[in-house]
């Protein structure tokens, strides 16, 4: 079964994805045909345009966050305790992400 992931965008309209296994949530929305994440590092974690908010269920299910992730989100205003970048973690079935506003 591939995995589902739940996508909200920046006019709040719910999108549900399959994500490839293996694939990072910022490549499955690329993917998803949602252009709202410029992602122009290419999912290296160095450019941070590939931020997302996970939902508070979710975020104990994913491994944390590295020093370089940390880093790069605190250069952004729009930074919550449910930040993310996407490109840093994977798919997995029932995951609920927002995208985050434009820095
Ligand atoms: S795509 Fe650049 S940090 Fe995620």
């Amino acid at each position: 079964m591939m995995p589902m992931l739940s996508v909200t965008t920046r006019d709040g309209s719910v999108r549900a994805l399959d994500g490839q296994v293996g694939l990072s949530v910022m490549e499955a929305i690329r993917d998803g045909g949602i252009d709202e994440l410029p992602a122009i590092c290419g999912g290296c974690c160095s450019c941070a345009t590939c931020h997302v908010y996970v939902d508070v269920a979710d975020l104990a299910l994913l491994p944390p966050m590295g020093a370089d992730e940390d880093d790069l989100l605190d250069g952004s205003p729009n930074r919550t305790d449910r930040s993310r970048l996407s490109c840093q973690i994977a798919v997995f079935d029932g995951l609920r992400v927002t995208i985050a506003p434009e820095d």
